[in-house]
Parts: structure tokens; C-alpha cells; sequence
């Protein structure tokens, strides 16, 4: 089993470092092979997402990615920026389907903002559409060139579009998770978010998810307008099993979502395609600002990682003994800065992955 291991930027190469560190030692035939993407490989070899990586990226049976971004590289034309490497990644392996469940772990409850009967117990999964939507759609602006010269400064757009198919795909992915979850207890509800009452884009979408959800009779779906279902997720949460959106919808609810659990940096995410290849990267991005002083916290990548071996890798067993070292070190007490509270242990990055290597064993 090969995995293409990218760490990127930031605090990308640190926690990512800390989930070889736990695969190391599972005793698996795994073979993993490092490169560079985003700003390190712009800086590197001129491109954020080089062909060397993405052939190896394209070859392998799972890819654990870390982060990309940094402020620095903000004034660079659109094409050339790290962001450009995670969406090309995406879209050249098509990773449509973009899993982000929001856990709260019993020990993390006072870490949360909110009250902890609101998330006591919370356990939803959040299915992004990750290749289509406004990030996809014909950008114009500053930063794109548009027939080969920049466009002036008197206006920008980007078209937001979703096609039948790309709908009724993550749709059937909704379905099935929900069908999954509820086999081991969850209630059996999708969903599905939108922005019926003003985007014609989401008007579609909804009539679509309708469409499919009647193949699934065993499964509620219900529907929501995004601004709705932001307020719904910080006032009654757990009202949630399933949710479906689009790209754009999604990246703002699976952040609000991750920090009900107390930190993003708690929050792995898969994206994987129709033949269950799959990308595994933390919910959270780069932190330039922390980067560089071991303080982020790995369980993410962590748990990233464990999510790679039962999705792509068929390694059940092992993704439940990461799962299970990572609450065991919760339950030890030891916390990173993001999730510290007083009573428990502060510990480092490297700390963090030590622990989890020690309670696997
Ligand atoms: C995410 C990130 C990315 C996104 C960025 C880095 C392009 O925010 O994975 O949620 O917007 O999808
Ligand atoms: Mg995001």
C-alpha cells in the first residue's frame, strides 16, 4: 500500500510528521513517499502543485496531506498560489465526496464555547460536494487572466454551477453514509443545505437531492437554507445526522461545525473519489501564525490518518486502535494550547504524537 505524504506549509510538515510517526510503528506494509506541494513547492520548484506531485499523488493508494497557505504568498496571481495545489489535487484525482464528521469527545467537552449539554454526545458528519460549485465556476478578477491580459479593476465575478450528476452523486454518498450511520444507532436524517430562495443553482440542488432521497425511503431528509442551518448548528445541534452541501456552503459549515467540538484541530476529513481513493487532511489549515514552535496539535492528522486506513486501505482494525489511542491520551490529560483547559496537561506537537505511539503500544 503506497501513500503520497504531503505536508505543505505551516504547521503541515509538524503534525504531519507526528501521523507517519503513529502509522510507523502499526506494522503495516505501508510505503510512503514525501513531496512537496503548495507555497514549499512554489518556493521550491516554482508551482504549488508540480507534476512530480501530482503524478505521485495519482499513483498512490491514499495521500495524507497536511496544509497549504501562507500569507505570503497573498499578492501572487491566483494560478500560482499553495491554495491552488489542495483544489487541483481535487479536481485532477476527483475527489467530489468530502467527509467531515464533528465529534465531541467526552473529555473535550468544557473546551467548547458552547454549553456542554448542547454538544455532550454530538456526533454529525458534514458531506461537502468538493469539485464543483462557485470554486469551479469561470473566476474573473484581479488575479485571473481572462483571455490572456488581466481584466481592469471595475469589477470581479466567479459563476457558481452544479450539473445533474454531480448532484445526484453526493447525494447517493448522503444517503448511504446516513444508511451506515443509522445501522450503528443515528437517527437515519439527510440534510441537505441550500440556497433555494434566492440561487437558482440551489434551487436545482434541492430538487435533485429530493429526487434521489426517494430511492432511500428509510432515511428522513429534510431541507435547510444555509443561514438557517448556520444558526441551527450553534443552537441545537445534535438536531443534526447527516448534513449534504454544496463546496462552497460546506467550507463554512464544516468550520463552524469543528470548533462546536471544542477546537478544529481536533477534526480529520477524507475526500475521496468514485473508485475510494482518498485524500485524508485535517479539517484546519496551515496557522502560519503557530507554525514553526510545535505547539499545533496533531490529532487531526492523527485521526486523518486512521480514517485513510478504513476508507482507502482497508484496515479497519488499525483505524479503530489510532481512534482508541487518541481517547486514551485524551483521557491521560494531556491537551495541546487549543484544547487546554486548567487541571489538564500542557504538552507539545511531537509530545502529542508520543503519546498517541505510546498508548498503541
Ligand atoms: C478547506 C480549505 C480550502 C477550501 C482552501 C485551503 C482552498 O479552507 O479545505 O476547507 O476552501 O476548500
Ligand atoms: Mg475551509
Amino acid at each position: 500500500m503506497k501513500i503520497a505524504v504531503l505536508p505543505g506549509d505551516g504547521i503541515g510538515t509538524e503534525i504531519v510528521a507526528e501521523a507517519v510517526k503513529v502509522l510507523n510503528v502499526l506494522d503495516l506494509k505501508l510505503e510512503t513517499e514525501t513531496a512537496l506541494v503548495g507555497g514549499a513547492a512554489f518556493d521550491a520548484l516554482g508551482h504549488p502543485l508540480p507534476d512530480s506531485t501530482l503524478k505521485l499523488a495519482q499513483e498512490a493508494d491514499a495521500i495524507l496531506f497536511g496544509a497549504v497557505g501562507d500569507w505570503k504568498y497573498d499578492t501572487l496571481d491566483r494560478p500560482l498560489r499553495p491554495e491552488q495545489a489542495i483544489l487541483g489535487l481535487r479536481k485532477n484525482l476527483g475527489l467530489f465526496a468530502n467527509f467531515r464528521p464533528a465529534i465531541c469527545y467526552e473529555q473535550l467537552v468544557g473546551a467548547s464555547s458552547l454549553k456542554p449539554e448542547l454538544i455532550s454526545g454530538l456526533d454529525i458528519l458534514i458531506i461537502r460536494e468538493l469539485t464543483g460549485d462557485i470554486y469551479f465556476g469561470q473566476p474573473r478578477g484581479r488575479r485571473v487572466a481572462t483571455d490572456g491580459h488581466f481584466p481592469g479593476a471595475e469589477e470581479a465575478f466567479d459563476t457558481m454551477r452544479y450539473s445533474k450528476p454531480e448532484i445526484e452523486r453526493i447525494a447517493h454518498v448522503a444517503f448511504q453514509a446516513a444508511r451506515k450511520r443509522k445501522s450503528s444507532g443515528s437517527e437515519g436524517r439527510v440534510t441537505s443545505v441550500d440556497k433555494a430562495n434566492v440561487l437558482e443553482t440551489f434551487q436545482f440542488w434541492k430538487d435533485v437531492v429530493s429526487e434521489v432521497g426517494k430511492e432511500y425511503p428509510d432515511i428522513a431528509l429534510d431541507h435547510m437554507y444555509v443561514d438557517n442551518a448556520a444558526m441551527q448548528l450553534v443552537k441545537e445541534p445534535k438536531r443534526f445526522d447527516v448534513v449534504v452541501t454544496g463546496n462552497m456552503f460546506g467550507d463554512i459549515l464544516s468550520d463552524e461545525a469543528s470548533m462546536l467540538t471544542g477546537s478544529i484541530g481536533m477534526l480529520p476529513s477524507a475526500s475521496l473519489n468514485a473508485k475510494n481513493q482518498g485524500l485524508y487532511e485535517p479539517s484546519h489549515g496551515s496557522a502560519p501564525d503557530i507554525a514553526g514552535q510545535g505547539v499545533a496539535n496533531p490529532l487531526a492528522t492523527i485521526l486523518s490518518a486512521a480514517m485513510m486506513l478504513r476508507f482507502s486501505l482497508n484496515q479497519a482494525a488499525a483505524a479503530d486502535r489510532i481512534e482508541a489511542a487518541v481517547k486514551a491520551v485524551l483521557a491521560q490529560g494531556l491537551r495541546t494550547p487549543d484544547i487546554y483547559s486548567a487541571g489538564t496537561t500542557r504538552v507539545g506537537t511531537s509530545q502529542m504524537g508520543d503519546a498517541v505511539v505510546k498508548a498503541l503500544a
